[in-house]
């Protein structure tokens, strides 16, 4: 199941972060700001469990979030929507797993893994912003599910349809939450439109 989430106020961020003369300090706060929006609708079935609280004036009945959250960034671009997440989601625990694309087979190349201990019925939230083969995120999905780690959501900023086509023929029960599907991969298998390399224009590496 994949939801390209369409909110005009969306819209507008990923229209500035996508444009080249977009430097990397407004390029880092887009992006959290775009994981914001995008956490908020993939978060909309969350269940809550009830709890007493008092107000100033009287008792009454509240919710907290029940689930324990593990994020799990791939390394190094999804890094760059960490901080977003965890502004609406500050409890949440942080796993890492450090991927990069082989520049010649475009074949993920898993390097790091630290993800936390003794989860309680964990929902996993694997954030990164380009899903552009599928490669990494079908790689991390994999290395998560061998942990045991089932109920499993990704978000990502930018999508090529080859690329969700791809994770849910591998893995049909995940859910993607996405802020654009884009038009197909080049010949480098860059997401067109896109907006280049996420890493680099997240660090300015280039
Ligand atoms: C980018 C991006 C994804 C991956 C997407 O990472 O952040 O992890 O490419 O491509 P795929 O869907 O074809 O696998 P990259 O390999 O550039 O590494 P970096 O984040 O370290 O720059
Ligand atoms: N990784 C990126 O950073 N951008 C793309 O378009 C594809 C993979």
């Amino acid at each position: 199941m994949h939801v390209e989430i369409r909110h005009p106020l969306l819209q507008h961020k990923l229209s500035l972060l996508r444009d080249k003369g977009t430097k990397q300090k407004e390029f880092r706060e887009l992006s959290s700001e775009i994981t914001m929006l995008l956490t908020y609708e993939a978060f909309k079935d969350m269940p809550l469990s009830k709890k007493s609280l008092e107000t100033p004036l009287t008792e009454t009945e509240g919710y907290e979030i029940k689930d324990d959250i593990i994020i799990v960034p791939i390394l190094r671009a999804g890094v760059g929507m960490l901080e977003g997440i965890l502004n609406l989601l500050p409890n949440a625990r942080v796993g890492f797993v450090g991927i990069y694309r082989d520049p010649d087979t475009k074949q993920p190349v898993e390097y790091y893994e630290k993800l936390p201990v003794n989860p309680v019925n964990p929902l996993v939230v694997i954030i990164d912003p380009m899903l552009a083969t599928g490669g990494s995120i079908i790689a991390t999905i994999a290395l998560l599910r061998k942990k045991g780690f089932d109920r499993i959501k990704i978000i990502s900023i930018i999508s090529a349809p080859e690329g969700i086509e791809a994770v849910e023929k591998a893995y049909a029960d995940i859910e993607i939450f996405t802020g654009h599907i884009d038009s197909y991969l080049d010949d480098h298998k860059y997401i067109v439109p896109g907006l280049g390399d996420a890493g680099d224009r997240l660090f300015g590496t280039k």
